[in-house]
């Protein structure tokens, strides 16, 4: 696998999966800085070696194609830098990039018009498995929108859901969902005992759960505030849905254990609440569902950098190449942070 983007926070996460993946091999991680030691870059993982430029990648890709052996590139890169490479390797490729299997983790591709050139499919695995599996390019949705969409879309399936209502999402998110690099709101004297709401205009991520509501034939207006908490990895969602029809918290729940039934990334808690510990260090989201006053509560917790980044982007992968879709991601959570 050609990893571009290795000094990024989902650079480092993806390195760790890698060493323990059973089939998959880094064949170079790519970064900006060409020699640079990946033990310096990520003093976590095992793997030596250094990085190697985007252009020898690009060229190495091409060579593997060339000798006819599969190719894989996982794009851990800024939005607009993944848009940017997939164009120049169209172009050096030629026909051999139809051979290439790729995994955006970017927002560039994510809500891509139908027949686009190239077109990736949309990688939420629990809700388009077999369209991913046949994929060779894929858009990993984000952190956010991965949380958004797993636990509002069963109950917009279902029907049980008044799409004339308001439906209020509001999401706490760890100080990694902003990436390697230092800002003053991503300090720590800024970020630590501290917590703010942001993006009150509306977030990109909320597009993502519209599109696929669409997709279900309902458009309810949407309310997602996103919020900066006090950690470092981490996003614990609260869904207040307005129920169509009286329902109990028991059914409510059954709703969602039927929708997720045989996902191995996905828990549905009968009793209690998901908490940041149970998920984080994990690729597993946990979500629990109740009805009080005619409003569904669904609370969901996933790990940014697993689920809602590179675990999510390998278990695309892993469908892509025919792998079992749990190969080399963690199960379960830290427990202690
Ligand atoms: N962090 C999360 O929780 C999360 C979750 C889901 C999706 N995402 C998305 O996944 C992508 C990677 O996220 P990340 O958190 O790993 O970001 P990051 O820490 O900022 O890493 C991005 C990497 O891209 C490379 N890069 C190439 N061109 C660049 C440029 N012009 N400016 C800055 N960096 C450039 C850099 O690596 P080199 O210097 O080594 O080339 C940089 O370290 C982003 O699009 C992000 O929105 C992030």
């Amino acid at each position: 696998m050609w990893l571009f983007g290795a000094s990024g926070m989902l650079g480092g996460e993806s390195l760790r999966l890698l060493e323990s993946h059973p089939q998959l091999r880094l064949a170079a991680a790519v970064s900006r800085e060409a020699g640079a030691p990946l033990r310096r870059l990520h003093p976590h993982v095992r793997a030596a070696g250094t990085t190697v430029s985007p252009a020898e990648a690009v060229d190495g890709v091409q060579a593997q194609l060339e000798r006819q052996e599969a190719a894989v590139a996982l794009l851990a890169l800024p939005h607009g830098e993944s848009a940017a490479l997939v164009g120049q390797l169209q172009a050096q490729l030629g026909e051999d990039f139809d051979e290439l299997l790729v995994v955006d983790l970017a927002a560039d591709f994510r809500l891509q018009p139908a027949g686009k050139d190239p077109s990736f499919a949309y990688g939420l695995v629990e809700w388009n498995r077999e369209r991913i599996a046949r994929a060779r390019r894929v858009a990993a949705p984000g952190c956010f929108a991965t949380a958004l969409q797993l636990a509002v879309l069963p109950a917009a399936r279902a029907g049980i859901l008044d799409a004339g209502k308001p439906w209020i999402l509001h999401a706490i998110t760890g100080s990694s969902g902003s990436g390697a690099t230092p800002s003053a709101i991503t300090h720590h004297p800024h970020r630590h005992d501290n917590l703010w709401a942001y993006g009150l205009q509306g977030h990109r991520h909320e597009a993502e759960l519209a599109r696929a509501l669409e997709g279900l034939g309902q458009r309810p207006p949407i309310h997602f505030l996103p919020h900066s908490g006090p950690f470092a990895r981490g996003i614990h969602l609260t869904a207040a849905l307005p129920l169509a029809q009286p329902l109990t918290s028991a059914e409510a729940t059954r709703v969602f254990a039927a929708a997720y039934a045989g996902a191995p990334f996905v828990e549905v808690l009968e009793e209690g609440v998901p908490d940041l510990r149970r998920v984080v260090g994990g690729n597993r989201a946990a979500l629990a569902a109740s009805a009080r006053g005619g409003v569904l509560t669904v609370l969901c917790t996933l790990d940014n950098l697993l689920k809602g980044g590179a675990g999510q982007a390998l278990q695309c992968l892993n469908l892509m190449l025919g792998f079992p879709e749990p190969s080399g991601l963690p199960e379960a959570g830290l427990g202690v942070c």
